[in-house]
């Protein structure tokens, strides 16, 4: 029997919802809007083929893009430690907006995204 994945327990409708619910949040705060000038349905679009990838769903990202490699397509941007705790914030925001807070598996993913955070940051 297969083991169960983080995508099996969430499932690709709440993933969706999730990055529905999460851009909004980011294009509106101050600290990450001068950064984020793309378009909003196409970053949402390639976060919900990451992340569907990321919790062990089907590698939708890498069909398109290739290997994930996050810290390096992160580096044109800059984020700072300060970035990333917005980023995070806008980001549990999110999982009480769709309720992923209330769930073990949810819990757990959420902890996975704040290591990557953490990795993102390129500048002080
Ligand atoms: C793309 C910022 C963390 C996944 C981007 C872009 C920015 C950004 C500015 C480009 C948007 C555009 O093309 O318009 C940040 C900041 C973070 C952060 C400030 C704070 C730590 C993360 C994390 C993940 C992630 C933790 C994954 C778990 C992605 C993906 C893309 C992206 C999948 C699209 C990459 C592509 O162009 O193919 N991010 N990011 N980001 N980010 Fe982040």
């Amino acid at each position: 029997q297969p083991l169960q994945t983080l995508y099996d327990e969430i499932g690709a409708d709440m993933i969706d919802q999730l990055v529905k619910a999460f851009y909004p949040k980011v294009y509106a705060d101050p600290d990450l809007s001068p950064i984020f000038e793309g378009d909003m349905g196409e970053i949402m679009r390639k976060q919900r083929l990451f992340l569907t990838q990321f919790t062990g769903g089907p590698p939708l990202y890498s069909q398109e893009f290739g290997p994930p490699a996050m810290r390096q397509r992160h580096l044109p941007f800059e984020i700072t430690s300060k970035r990333a705790e917005c980023w995070l914030r806008c980001m549990k925001e999110a999982f009480k907006e769709v309720g992923l807070d209330q769930q073990p598996a949810g819990i757990f993913f959420y902890e996975r995204l704040k290591q990557v955070a953490a990795i993102m940051v390129n500048s002080e």
